[in-house]
């Protein structure tokens, strides 16, 4: 097929592009690197040993989108581009409702253009909230807390009512939980701009010696140890996800996850073991809007389409670890 992958020079789509074309698929990215970098493209090329077709747009702007790909368009679209902070989203909310939702109205006005019938969407576990039920199946009650999974969940409604006008004959929402890791050549991986507002880079970040101990938001959870538990993903298995979803067919809303959950202190653990040195750490307060646990039920993506996560957090933190080691700080 001839994917189009939008936000592809980003963390998920960087490796996602790099599983489609190893299975074969021809690819053009669009991104206009607001999160990323253009050496990404150069990065995958040298993974996959050919040269990676791009083109640097704005999603929301729909003509140039039209135009960037109109003379070969595609037979499918996964749609990764979109901003993705959550902290951020509170503070500047229009920003984000601009980019995720216009965006992505953009490109289902572009894909109408080009006659492209198949879509996938990067949607998140956030979209659930607060969890009623563990682990959380795709019909749990959709109650984003943050303007981040509003943005996330408005596009999930945008997709599927143009499927039901018959836009679209295959819509996919894809519920990533946790994703970390990196591939495994460590060439490319997830590159914070600043401070990790995530626990995987930030632990990699300290163990790299950048930043000085990791905060545990909170040991009081009613966990088995006290701290957050969460479905971490690596993003290799998500990315083999997006390749297995391009075969699906009419709506489906997944949830990609591991199904098991790991506590902070777990995942500092694995860190340890991945870099062969203690990890400092110390207990803070919880984080403000941070829930106790969330894990996938993932059992419907198996059904639908034969996939299930098979690394563990092991592998993730190796993976991170040597991503992060051949870093060079620039950015902290
Ligand atoms: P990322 O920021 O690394 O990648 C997003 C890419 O989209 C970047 O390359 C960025 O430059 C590009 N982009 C953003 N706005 C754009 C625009 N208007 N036009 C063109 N390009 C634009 O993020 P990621 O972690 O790879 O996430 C990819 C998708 O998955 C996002 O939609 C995100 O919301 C979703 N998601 C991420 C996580 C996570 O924890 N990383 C979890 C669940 C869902
Ligand atoms: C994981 C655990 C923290 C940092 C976020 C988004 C979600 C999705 C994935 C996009 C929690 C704890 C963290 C730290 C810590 N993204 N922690 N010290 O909050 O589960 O999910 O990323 O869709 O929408 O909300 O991930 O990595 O921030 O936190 O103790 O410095 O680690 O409290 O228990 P989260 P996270």
């Amino acid at each position: 097929m001839r994917v189009c992958v939008t936000g592809g020079a980003g963390y998920i789509g960087s490796h996602t592009v790099v599983s489609l074309i190893e299975a074969g698929h021809d690819v053009v990215v669009i991104d206009n690197f607001t999160n990323s970098s253009p050496d990404t493209i150069g990065k995958i090329s040298n993974i996959v040993g050919k040269r990676v077709e791009y083109r640097v747009a704005d999603m929301r702007r729909t003509t140039a989108l039209i135009q960037s790909i109109q003379e070969d368009p595609p037979d499918a679209v996964i749609h990764f581009a979109g901003l993705k902070a959550v902290g951020e989203s509170f503070e500047i909310p229009v920003d984000y409702y601009d980019n995720n939702v216009c965006g992505t109205v953009s490109l289902l006005k572009a894909m109408k253009e080009w006659g492209t019938k198949k879509i996938i969407f990067s949607s998140s576990a956030t979209v659930y909230g607060q969890p009623s039920v563990l682990p959380i199946p795709e019909d749990h009650p959709l109650k984003p807390t943050n303007p981040y999974g509003a943005t996330k969940l408005v596009c999930e409604w945008l997709i599927r009512s143009s499927l039901g006008a018959g836009d679209l004959t295959a819509a996919t929402i894809l519920r990533y939980f946790n994703p970390v890791g990196a591939h495994p050549s460590g060439t490319i991986g997830e590159l914070p701009k600043g401070a990790p507002n995530n626990l995987a880079p930030y632990v990699a970040q300290v163990a790299h010696g950048w930043r000085e101990k990791v905060s545990v938001f909170g040991n009081d959870w009613p966990t088995p140890d006290g701290t957050g538990v969460r479905d971490y993903i690596h993003v290799m298995d998500l990315a083999r996800g997006h390749v297995a979803s391009l075969d699906l067919e009419g709506e489906n809303i997944l949830n990609l996850g591991t199904g098991k959950g790991t506590s902070v202190l777990e995942m500092i653990s694995a860190f340890e073991n991945a870099c062969g040195k203690p990890i400092p750490h110390v207990i803070t307060a919880r984080r403000q809007g941070d829930i106790s646990e969330c894990v996938a039920d993932p059992s419907r993506a198996l059904d639908k389409m034969g996939w299930s996560a098979n690394m563990a957090v092991e592998q993730m933190a190796r993976d991170a670890w040597r991503w992060q080691q051949g870093l060079d700080g620039g950015d902290v």
